[in-house]
């Protein structure tokens, strides 16, 4: 039997990983960039990390969702706290699409509405609902398409405003900042437009946080540096540091009808403790802060360096790097990077760079990767 083929493999087997550093089967080390697409939070294999889950499976790693499960509330409390969100309700599940399926039926739902307003670019996983509000129809089947989605612009407020003129819409969905479309951020004024014409309108605002949360942009969401808050909010990827989890934040306005969501696997014991020790890392170690504070410096050298040869997006440790494509005719910037740099990075597409550390990556990790870069936009024709 072989393996069903999904993405393009690097022909790298990693043998170990610590904090930002991966080491494969030939002793070379990496330096991750890219946290497993943004999955690694507080890096790996931290010591607080690794011994809760081991401590955890000592006594029970998993019982379904029909009995108590302390875990859950302290979490849940846990969450509350560093969000923001103290007065949200908490379900949990498995993955980033997981949780947008959720999100999506609870919209629909709560307002009996079947409508979706998306935007152009966005991703928001591959599951039947998620990947119909998804901007990209070469990973939608057939059994996907859905009649009953728009996707307007970021940042066209007119459009905007037009679509709710139309359309009662039972849900907007938006990422904190789009990920998978090329790190692209709408600007505070269209959230602000937009939080107002969803309240307005009786319509649910979801905020996808699965790539941008977590702390990831200096702030525990992204949407919070518009200073908007939404009705839902999704996350996963960083919440578990790769233990696979994911979460639906909702506000108290949305009525709770137990049984209308349900989960086998989510919030199980090793679950939870892996994502209160992410928590508890993440607050100790103040990752949100070197997030800010590594990521400006980061965007500021970067500016400089690509001098115009490049444009430089993002917030904290979520940075685009969107070269001119006239310096990539016969260079690959990623596998330069990876190759002759041992770096890991991430893309969106042939032209764009993205960056996605652990949170804990250092200042010296970083010039590492400005140094290679500096050299290769001075030393491409
Ligand atoms: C913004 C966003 N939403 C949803 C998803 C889907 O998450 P998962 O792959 O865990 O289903 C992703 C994954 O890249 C994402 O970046």
């Amino acid at each position: 039997m072989h393996i069903y083929p999904v993405y393009k493999l690097w022909n790298i087997n990693a043998l170990k990983a610590k904090g930002c550093i991966i080491t494969d089967d030939q002793g070379t080390e990496y330096l991750d960039f890219y946290g497993g697409h943004a999955v690694i939070s507080i890096g790996h294999s931290h010591p607080v990390y690794v011994k809760a889950l081991c401590d955890q499976l000592q006594h029970i790693g998993f019982y379904s969702n029909a009995i108590v499960n302390p875990l859950q509330e302290a979490l849940a409390g846990a969450l509350g706290r560093v969000s923001g969100y103290p007065e949200y309700s908490l379900f949990l599940c498995n993955s980033g699409a997981e949780a947008n399926e959720n999100a999506l039926k609870l919209a629909s739902f709560s307002t009996g509405r079947n409508r979706v307003l998306a935007f152009r670019n966005a991703f928001h996983g591959r599951t039947s609902g998620a990947v119909a509000l998804t901007d990209n129809p070469s990973i939608r089947a057939p059994f996907n398409q859905c009649h009953q989605a728009d996707f307007i612009c970021l940042d066209d407020i007119q459009a905007l405003e037009s679509a709710f003129t139309r359309h009662d819409y039972a849900a907007v969905i938006i990422e904190g900042i789009q990920g998978v479309g090329g790190i692209r951020e709408a600007s505070a004024v269209f959230l602000a437009t937009l939080r107002e014409l969803c309240t307005r309108h009786h319509t649910v605002l979801i905020m996808d946080e699965i790539q941008s949360g977590y702390g990831r942009t200096g702030k525990f969401f992204a949407h919070q540096h518009a200073g908007i808050q939404a009705d839902i909010i999704t996350m996963a990827k960083g919440m578990g540091n790769g233990f696979p989890i994911g979460g639906l934040l909702i506000s108290p306005h949305i009525k709770a009808v137990p049984g209308q969501l349900g989960t086998t696997f989510g919030g199980n014991h090793l679950a939870c403790a892996a994502a209160l020790a992410v928590l508890q890392v993440m607050q100790e170690e103040r990752l949100m802060d070197n997030a800010r504070e590594i990521g400006s410096y980061m965007i500021g050298a970067l500016q400089t360096i690509t001098a115009g040869a490049a444009q430089i997006r993002g917030r904290g440790l979520m940075i685009g790097i969107e070269t001119d494509p006239e310096m990539l005719k016969d260079r690959n910037l990623r596998e330069d990077l990876l190759w002759k740099g041992k770096i890991f990075t991430g893309a969106s597409g042939p032209g764009i760079l993205r960056l996605l550390p652990p949170l804990c990556i250092t200042k010296e990790q970083a010039d590492k990767l400005l140094t290679f870069l500096e050299l290769w936009y001075t030393s491409h024709p």
